[in-house]
């Protein structure tokens, strides 16, 4: 470890000069420019090899001398978006950006496009490897024999991932989970508008009746009954209990509103409107910690092994940086996520969103898929592609359904709505694609803004035009004045009036009567894969040959399907991944005591 004075004057290069890149131009890899304090001062052996997959010591030694993330951010000028102002959940390591020996990029910009000067930086890019690209490597791994042994394994560090960690880990069971990117959290840790559950005590203490069967057919109707009823069942009848449960591990659930598609307001999130996903998923991550969880990053599990009679014996790994071993185990869980970053994927199921662009994280490939495949599970509904109606392509993010929950409008270039905002996502996302430009604006009111603390972050982004009158703000967007004055006042009056008697809109939540007025532009983009891995209610996976359960072999969360049909409900995600994910965790746990 270093000294004081040697980390802050390499802080202080880091936040000065050194970040623009000009003062040390000639070497090509961050590692050619530490070169002359000797490996060493990176890897724990002069050999140069590195700790694990973590790079736990070499992480230690990036901050021993540089400072921790939230110390680079405060010493950042405050007039600019700071790289190391995360949002992320767990401890981001230095070298998920800043790599030794090849070219650093810049992982924001996975979602995001900031651009931001990078010293031995490469542009972001990502190609999709096949998880049987190395067959021979692989199979010689797999004969190599196991180099740990273990109860459950569980792929994915999103919150199915996480909440089953947490639950086997109470049943007693040693869990080891792996995750491919360096980042934990999946799509998890980017939802932001809220978690559905019905009958729950922050429903009641808000005076808001709700029914699990309502729940059920709502869920049911929104994904035009192609949904596994039992499945259904489960989500809506366990969804209070699993607030109660996230509440008892620490999570604040308490602000309560809308989602398309829903009949009452019952998606959960924490006080005053803040992104549900990075909450619940650091809640997850820390329990997950504090339970003593093996958590290992850079981890893609690229097969499941099987013995002769089909039962579940453990993974092989690939370790980014340690390669290939296999790690015995009792029973696997898959919460490996969906694969809406996967264009060629996505395309192949749904030719209309060829090109489209994601909302998803970049690990959100359909990995997991491939891996239950090649281990004989069934698949179900994978033709089913959601897009989310109100992305930002300035951003490059999603503008959460909660903004139009809480009373947003949508108007086309012409000044005009022309839908019910909070309609089910096919319907919302379709009628966009119909209007002049296959885009569309968001807007909304200073009450808005004030009563959904998401938005605070689209304004950081400075994605979002204002004015101080309607009439402004349709000049800033370039759309007719005189129509848009038209369209609020004439949408004032039916929340007034408590009927939107042109498109019959279920929630009239505010009138935009608040000034500033603000408006962004949005346009669908693929959003989330509703089919999967084929479970039943204890979250075993089918075999696609015998329709029965694989011994040993569970998942939960976006790599399943037919919880949510044909189309998914806003809000129902969240609420999937965490009742599910308990189950799946619970039940494994349960197979590897048992056998
Ligand atoms: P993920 O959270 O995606 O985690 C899966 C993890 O598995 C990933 O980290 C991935 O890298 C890893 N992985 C994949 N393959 C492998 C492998 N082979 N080996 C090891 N690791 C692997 N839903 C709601 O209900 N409410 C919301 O407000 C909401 N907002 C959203 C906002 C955004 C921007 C997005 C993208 C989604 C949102 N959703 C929301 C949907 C919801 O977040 C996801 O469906 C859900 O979080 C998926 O959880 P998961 O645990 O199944 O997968
Ligand atoms: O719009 C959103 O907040 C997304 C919600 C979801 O995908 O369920």
């Amino acid at each position: 470890m270093f000294s004081g004075k040697v980390k802050k004057t390499a802080l202080a290069l880091l936040v000065s000069g050194f970040v623009t890149g000009t003062a040390y131009a000639a070497p090509e890899f961050l590692a050619d420019f530490h070169a002359e304090n000797g490996c060493d001062s990176c890897h724990a052996s002069a050999k140069g090899s590195v700790s694990d997959d973590n790079l736990s010591h070499e992480n230690a030694q990036c901050v021993s001398c540089h400072g921790d993330l939230k110390e680079l951010a405060a010493a950042a000028p405050k007039d600019k978006v700071s790289p190391h102002q995360s949002h992320l959940i767990g401890e981001i390591a230095c070298t998920s950006c800043h790599k030794g020996h090849e070219k650093s990029v810049t992982y924001c910009d996975s979602c995001h496009s900031f651009s931001f000067d990078m010293p031995y930086g490469g542009k972001w890019e990502r190609k999709f490897t096949p998880v049987n690209a190395d067959k021979d490597i692989q199979d010689k791994a797999i004969a190599a024999g196991a180099k740990e042994t273990t109860d459950v394994v569980i792929i994915g560090s999103g919150g199915a991932g996480l909440a089953a960690a947490v639950s086997a880990r109470d049943a007693g069971a040693k869990v080891i989970l792996l995750e491919k990117e360096p980042i934990p959290g999946g799509n998890t840790k980017l939802a932001a508008g809220g978690m559905n559950a019905a009958e729950t005590k922050s429903q009641a203490k808000l005076g808001i009746e709700d029914k699990k069967q309502i729940m059920i057919d709502d869920t049911m109707k929104g994904g035009r009954e192609l949904n596994d009823p039992e499945l259904v069942k489960v989500l809506a009848n366990n969804s209070s209990d699993s607030i109660d449960w996230l509440t008892s591990l620490g999570a604040d659930m308490t602000d309560v509103g809308r989602m398309g598609g829903a009949s009452v307001n019952r998606s959960h999130r924490p006080t005053g409107g803040a992104g549900v996903g990075a909450h619940v998923a650091q809640v997850l991550w820390d329990s997950a910690v504090k339970r003593g969880t093996d958590i290992r990053l850079n981890s893609r599990v690229v097969r499941i092994l099987e013995d002769a009679n089909g039962k579940v014996t453990g993974v092989l790994v690939k370790g980014e940086y340690t390669g290939y071993y296999v790690i015995k185990a009792d029973a696997v869980v898959i919460a490996a996520g969906g694969f809406a970053k996967n264009n060629d994927r996505v395309a192949k199921y749904d030719p209309k969103l060829k090109g489209f662009k994601a909302t998803n994280h970049p690990g959100a490939t359909g990995d997991g898929l491939d891996v239950a495949q090649l281990a004989g599970a069934a698949t179900r509904d994978l033709e089913y592609i959601q897009a989310h109606p109100t992305y930002s392509p300035d951003g490059g993010v999603m503008i959460t359904e909660a903004v139009r929950g809480n009373g947003a409008i949508v108007v086309n270039r012409e000044g005009k709505r022309f839908m019910n905002e909070i309609t089910t996502r096919d319907k919302a996302s379709a009628a966009i694609l119909q209007q002049t430009g296959e885009s569309a604006y968001l807007l909304f009111d200073d009450s808005v803004r004030k009563s959904l603390k998401a938005i605070e972050g689209y304004m950081h982004l400075q994605i979002v035009k204002q004015g101080n009158t309607v009439e402004e703000l349709a000049k800033q967007l370039n759309v007719p004045a005189a129509e848009l004055a038209t369209t609020v006042t004439t949408y004032n009056g039916f929340v007034k009036a408590a009927k939107d008697s042109q498109f019959e809109r279920p929630n009239l939540p505010r009138e935009l009567v608040t000034p500033p007025y603000y408006a962004l532009e949005i346009a669908p983009a693929v959003h989330h894969t509703m089919g999967g891995v084929v479970i039943d209610t204890q979250a075993e996976v089918k075999s696609e040959k015998t329709g029965k359960p694989i011994s040993g072999l569970y998942a939960a969360g976006e790599v399943t399907g037919g919880v949510h049909g044909a189309n998914r409900l806003g809000g129902n995600a969240i609420s999937d991944i965490v009742t599910f994910g308990r189950i799946a965790g619970a039940s494994a746990a349960k197979y590897a005591k048992d056998n």
